[in-house]
């Protein structure tokens, strides 16, 4: 079906794909009124004079909004023939159905069709100054390689492929390579412990196949992939075959189970410089046939229970989404350099370091080491050196860098800058008034952009909006094309009035959002959509301005957001240790990292331990179990923990307790003995004097 193009013979694209091509380019020259000059998409609806007058048919008659984005913004194979089929009660989602696409032609073929040699990939690496470049022609044939490896090694269509690899090329071509084939994937963020990697493994049915690196780097340290996932398959029987790529030049222990990824590398100083896939493998692979439902990942992420849930996104309506959103979000224009500093193995790295910016044709920059490595002037030598136009990172990020001071980012030169971007939580107004005034120079309009792993891309932002239109500081602000938010009062009514608080709910599908939990489509329903019925429940608390703007209080549930890592509470709760005869975590408010991770441990009679050896044994487990970034900061010991009469943790009165706001600890007249509050309150502000001596 794909044919074999033009000008790059050894490349496939489809005639169709191409055909539709020359419309969406044919439709770009177009200009008839401003809205199609600003959204060349939308030129074909009638009746559109402006921006606002867009948004609000986006919502209106999202039906023609999506399907008039869709068929110009995405190549397909077949058309589809219905827009949309949903039914949010039942957590029903269905888009673009009858079209069949493939998502890696999209992010990759058509781009080498009109523009071989455009960079698409910059791979910052962690030794600074020691960049690669690697152009559309050279991702695609990476990709092909890979996409070869991985059907000779018997994967296929509809199985899933866990990838636990740093922010890499190829980790990108790998998943890539699985669109291209039809299997789904499944990134496992690299600083997840054994443990974590296995559940994540075990929960996936057909996860045959584990693609990972001998070892990772970052901040300098390195840090020992290949043996976590060893550890990680004592536990996972069914994966049959793992795939091990070269990143440091150490060599490692292989199984009869592991496979050497590449074959020929071109080795300078130590450092390897040329990562081949097996040289063997054919540099033409057949575009697998997707139809727009069909799988693309799933991606883990917490929830309220201590198992992990595995979102389900699907391929043209995830790929239009993120692609539009990066393209209007951050007012990118061809030709731009995209820096989002996520790790792949999180929502934004796929959708703002991956799909979107790669369907889009962009030259995406991949990076792989900390905002303070070698010193904090990393970010902005990296802005200088690579020429980056719209940089977009997390506040933890922008917090820790703003205490080390103007001098890192003046010393180098930013003006390439045009966008900033923020993302995973609430940026509080000081670093959001740093990160515009001395990073941005006071010129660059910075988004603080709202969304989640089961959005698929950016709901709430500053932009699209007027050039000139207002930016208020820490507030995303306003809703994308086509997103219809709604906050919710305790009765599960809609608030209707501005200067509100609710519960932030949306009352319309759009294409980017999840489908389903892997394996658990009643989950979904329960978490999403039973809450408020005929609504998609997102988990947060938002306040609508008297203006009409958004702003995102927080969790409403028991998840927390450290340095902007979703982690659920009852997730470290379940980490077991025998001495231990229960635990309530809540998060606090931390400087730098947004939230903290807080403790109350109660032990088991009888037992006789160190407080100061158990709390070192706790962190340890958590980080074993989970990850580092999990591990508790403080750690209070207590005889017991407040409960309502029903046996439930007050977890609530916890949450005041940790922010000191003992006037907010609200009626305690539910509680079985109210003197257990007092016990925790001294033991709080004991814990705290400890820490401060
Ligand atoms: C939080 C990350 C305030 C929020 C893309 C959400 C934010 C959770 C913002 C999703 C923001 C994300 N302001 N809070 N701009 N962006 N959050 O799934 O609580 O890792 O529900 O996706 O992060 O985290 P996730």
């Amino acid at each position: 079906m794909w044919l074999p193009c033009g000008c790059t013979s050894k490349y496939v694209a489809s005639s169709f794909a191409r055909r539709t091509l020359a419309s969406y380019l044919h439709v770009s020259g177009r200009s008839r009124c401003n809205v199609a000059a600003f959204m060349p998409e939308a030129a074909g609806l009638e009746g559109v004079s402006g921006r606002a007058a867009l948004r609000e048919l986006s919502v209106s008659n999202s039906e023609s909004f999506w399907a008039a984005v869709a068929r110009h913004r995405l190549c397909w194979s077949t058309p589809f023939h219905t827009v949309q089929d949903c039914d949010l009660s039942r957590g029903k989602i269905k888009w673009f159905e009858g079209g069949k696409l493939n998502v890696s032609v999209n992010c990759l073929d058509r781009h080498v069709h009109t523009c071989p040699e455009r960079v698409a990939l910059i791979w910052e690496r962690d030794e600074r100054g020691s960049e690669m470049k690697y152009t559309y022609g050279e991702l695609l044939e990476m990709t092909c390689r890979l996409g070869n490896l991985l059907r000779r090694h018997g994967v296929k269509r509809g199985d899933c492929v866990t990838i636990y690899m740093p922010t890499c090329p190829l980790a990108v071509a790998s998943m890539l390579a699985c669109a291209r084939i039809g299997a789904a994937h499944n990134v496992v963020f690299a600083g997840f412990s054994a443990d974590a990697l296995a559940e994540r493994i075990r929960d996936g049915e057909m996860l045959l196949l584990i693609i990972t690196v001998n070892q990772g780097v970052r901040g300098g340290k390195v840090t020992e992939l290949k043996k976590t996932v060893d550890t990680a398959m004592q536990s996972c029987p069914t994966v049959k075959q793992v795939f091990v790529a070269m990143r440091t030049d150490n060599p490692v222990t292989m199984t009869a189970r592991d496979i050497a990824m590449e074959e020929v590398r071109e080795q300078k100083a130590n450092q390897i410089l040329e990562i081949q896939i097996q040289a063997v493998e054919d540099v033409v692979c057949e575009p697998a046939v997707m139809n727009s439902e069909d799988v693309l990942f799933l991606l883990y992420t917490s929830g309220s229970t201590g198992k992990p849930k595995g979102l389900v996104h699907t391929q043209a309506g995830y790929l239009l989404y993120a692609a539009l959103t990066h393209r209007y979000v951050f007012s990118y224009h061809d030709g731009d350099v995209f820096g989002c500093v996520a790790d792949i193995g999180w929502i934004t790295g796929h959708s703002y370091v991956v799909y979107g910016p790669l369907a889009n044709g962009a030259t995406t920059v991949l990076f792989e080491s900390t905002p303070i490595y070698p010193d904090p002037g990393r970010y902005w030598d990296m802005v200088e050196r690579l020429k980056i136009n719209q940089f977009y990172g997390a506040p933890t990020a922008i917090r820790l860098l703003l205490k080390y001071g103007d001098q890192w980012v003046n010393k180098y030169d930013r003006s390439t800058l045009k966008t900033l971007g923020s993302v995973g939580e609430p940026i509080n107004t000081e670093a959001w008034e740093w990160y515009h005034r001395v990073v941005g120079d006071g010129r660059c309009p910075v988004v603080d952009t709202w969304w989640q792993t089961e959005t698929g891309g950016i709901c709430i932002a500053p932009r699209p909006s007027d050039p000139d239109a207002e930016i208020v500081p820490g507030m995303a602000m306003r809703p994308f094309f086509g997103i219809n938010p709604v906050l919710m009062d305790t009765e599960g009514e809609v608030l209707t009035s501005n200067n509100t608080s609710g519960a932030l709910c949306m009352a319309q599908p759009w294409p980017g959002m999840a489908r389903t939990i892997h394996n658990n489509h009643q989950r979904f329903i329960d978490t999403y959509f039973q809450p408020y019925p005929g609504y998609f429940f997102t988990g947060d608390g938002a306040y609508r301005s008297e203006e009409g703007y958004y702003q995102i209080t927080g969790r409403l549930d028991d998840v927390i957001n450290v340095s902007g890592h979703r982690i659920g509470t009852a997730e470290i709760e379940d980490v077991v240790c025998p001495a231990v005869a229960e635990s309530a975590v809540v998060g606090y408010t931390h400087s730098i990292k947004g939230q903290g991770v807080y403790a109350f441990v109660v032990l088991k009679k009888g037992i006789d331990v160190q407080e100061a050896d158990l709390s070192r044994q706790l962190n340890g487990m958590v980080s074993e179990k989970i990850a580092k970034y999990a591990s508790p900061d403080f750690i209070q010991f207590a005889k017991r923990l407040p409960k309502t009469r029903s046996g439930k943790i007050m977890r609530r009165v916890l949450r005041k307790v940790v922010e000191s706001d003992l006037e907010g600890l609200g009626d305690l007249s539910t509680l079985d003995d109210p003197a257990a509050v007092q016990e925790i309150i001294q033991g709080h502000e004991k814990l705290l004097s400890k820490n401060r001596s």
